[in-house]
C-alpha cells in the first residue's frame, strides 16, 4: 500500500480517466460554442467574504477556508457564480449584452463523500446576464439540455425539471402568506421530498401550526407536473389576472420555446425544486437521471440581484452548473461513454544504429506533421518490437532494418489488412498522408 494516499473526496486521474473527463470537458465545451458561449475563468481562491450570506447557508458550511500568510480570510472556490458575476459586474458597461459566458472549473465543498459527491469535483458553468426575459431561460435550458444530449443521453435518460421561486411566492400570497411565511414554507418545500411531513416541523416551530387548508394548498401545487394542471390549478383558484397570471404568461413562453425546438420531452413541470441556494430569485430548474439513481446532474436558475449585491450594477442573470461525477457516472451506467484508446497512428520499428537514426529522423518529421508516432525507447529485438507494434493498436508499422536501409526503403505494415510493401526512403511522410487520407485513419 503507498506511504500517502490522495485525501478523502479528491480524486486521483489515471490516464484512462483523464480521457473519459476530457471526453465530458470536449463535448461541453463544443455545445457552448455552438450556443455562442465564450469561455472564461477566475481564480480558485477567493476572499472568503465572496461566499458569506450570497451562496446561502449550506454552502457556508462547506467550504475550504484558512487565514493567507497576509493575513486574509480566503477559501477555495465551492462554485463559480460570485465569482462570474464579480467578473461582469466589473466589465458591465463594455460589454456586447446579452453576455453569454461559460467556463469549465474545479471546486471544492467539504461535503460528505459518496456516490455522486466529492470534495473535488469539476462543473460546466453556463451564465447569461443582461436579459431579464423568459427567452433567456429558452436558451440557457436548451443549453443545458444539449450538454447532456450531446454524449447520446436521450429524454428517457435524464430530464430536466423546472419550478419557478416568483410562482410560488405569488402562489403562497394568494393563500395569505407573510413574506416570512412564505421563506419557512418554501424551506419546508425544499425538504419535502427528502422528510414528508416532518419538513413542516420548522415553519410550526417558527408561526405556529400550518392551517390545513394551506397546507393542502401546498400539497397540491407540488402535485402539478404539466402547463395544462398548471394553468388549470391557477385557473382553479381564480387567478385570472395579476401577477400570477402574468407569471403564468412567462411559463407559457420558456415551455413554448423549449418545444418548438424540439426539447419538450426533456422538460417537466415540477414545483418540488426550489433550489437550496440563496441568490436564486425566480426560475429554478435541476437536471436528473430518470431513474432516480442518482443525485443531480445540474442545477441552475435565475439570479437578478447577486451581480448588484456583489458591487456590480443592476443586471439580471440565468445560468446552470453540470457536475462531472454524476454526470460520468450516468453514461457509464447508459453504455454512452466511448472506448477511449489512446493509439498512435504509426509504431516505428527500427535496428540498432544507421536505420535507428534514420528512424529518428522520421519520427520527428512525422510528428511535427501531425501524427501521433510511437516507438520503443531503447530498440529490444526485432520480434519484441512487432509485438509492441500490434499491441500499440497503431494501424501502421514502419519497419528499418539494415536489409532494407541497404536498399533504400522502408517497409511500410498495414497492421490491420497486415499488407506490407517497400517505400523509398525520404517517401515516408508522403505514404503515410496518402494512406491516411485513404481512410487509414
Ligand atoms: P449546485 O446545485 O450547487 O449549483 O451544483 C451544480 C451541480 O454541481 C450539481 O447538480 C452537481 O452535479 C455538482 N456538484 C455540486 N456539489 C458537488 C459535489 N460535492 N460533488 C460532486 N458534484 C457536485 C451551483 O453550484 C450553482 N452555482 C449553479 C449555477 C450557475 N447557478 C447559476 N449559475
Amino acid at each position: 500500500m503507498a506511504t500517502f494516499q490522495s485525501l478523502p473526496g479528491f480524486r486521483d486521474f489515471y490516464p484512462e480517466d483523464l480521457a473519459r473527463r476530457s471526453h465530458l470537458f470536449r463535448v461541453w465545451r463544443q455545445n457552448a460554442r455552438a450556443f455562442g458561449f465564450e469561455e472564461y475563468d477566475g481564480p480558485v481562491l477567493e476572499p472568503l467574504e465572496l461566499y458569506k450570506t450570497k451562496s446561502g447557508d449550506e454552502i457556508e458550511t462547506q467550504l475550504f477556508s484558512f487565514t493567507d500568510k497576509g493575513g486574509r480570510e480566503v477559501a477555495l472556490r465551492p462554485e463559480m457564480t460570485p465569482t462570474v458575476c464579480r467578473l461582469v459586474g466589473e466589465r458591465a458597461g463594455s460589454l456586447k449584452r446579452p453576455i453569454k459566458w461559460f467556463s469549465i472549473a474545479e471546486f471544492y465543498r467539504y461535503e460528505r463523500a459518496q456516490k455522486g459527491r466529492q470534495r473535488s469535483f469539476y462543473q460546466f458553468n453556463a451564465d447569461i446576464f443582461g436579459e431579464a426575459g423568459p427567452e433567456a431561460e429558452i436558451e440557457i435550458i436548451a443549453l443545458l439540455v444539449q450538454c447532456l444530449a450531446g454524449f447520446g443521453l436521450t429524454a428517457q435518460d435524464f430530464y430536466v425539471r423546472l419550478s419557478d421561486r416568483d410562482l410560488w411566492f405569488f402562489y403562497l400570497e394568494s393563500l395569505g402568506c407573510t413574506d416570512a411565511e412564505s421563506r419557512s414554507l418554501l424551506s419546508a418545500v425544499d425538504r419535502f421530498e427528502k422528510m414528508g411531513d416532518d419538513a413542516f416541523k420548522g415553519y410550526a416551530e417558527a408561526h405556529g401550526e400550518l392551517a390545513p387548508a394551506r397546507k393542502a394548498a401546498v400539497l397540491a401545487f407540488l402535485e402539478i407536473k404539466s402547463l395544462a394542471a398548471l394553468r388549470a390549478h391557477l385557473a382553479e383558484g381564480g387567478a385570472g389576472s395579476g401577477k400570477l397570471a402574468a407569471r403564468l404568461a412567462d411559463w407559457e413562453k420558456v415551455l413554448g420555446g423549449l418545444a418548438a425546438m424540439g426539447l419538450g420531452d426533456f422538460v417537466q413541470v415540477d414545483l418540488g425544486v426550489v433550489r437550496g441556494l440563496a441568490y436564486y430569485t425566480g426560475f429554478v430548474f435541476e437536471a436528473f437521471d430518470r431513474k432516480g439513481d442518482l443525485r443531480a446532474l445540474a442545477g441552475g436558475g435565475r439570479y437578478n440581484d447577486l451581480v448588484k449585491k456583489l458591487g456590480g450594477p443592476d443586471l439580471p442573470a440565468v445560468g446552470f452548473a453540470i457536475g462531472d461525477v454524476t454526470t460520468g457516472i450516468l453514461l457509464e451506467q447508459r453504455g454512452v461513454m466511448p472506448a477511449l484508446i489512446s493509439a498512435p497512428d504509426v509504431y516505428v520499428v527500427s535496428g540498432e544504429g544507421e536505420p535507428r537514426r534514420t528512424a529518428l529522423g522520421d519520427v520527428h518529421r512525422l510528428r511535427a506533421a501531425g501524427y501521433r508516432v510511437d516507438y520503443p525507447l531503447r530498440a529490444p529485438a526485432f520480434g519484441k518490437q512487432f509485438k509492441a507494434a500490434s499491441d500499440s493498436g497503431a494501424r501502421l508499422a514502419l519497419i528499418y532494418g539494415s536489409d532494407e536501409l541497404a536498399k533504400g526503403v522502408v517497409k511500410f505494415r498495414d497492421l490491420c489488412e497486415r499488407s506490407e510493401r517497400e517505400i523509398p526512403l525520404g517517401g515516408v511522410a508522403e505514404a503515410e498522408k496518402d494512406f491516411f487520407c485513404a481512410g487509414g485513419r
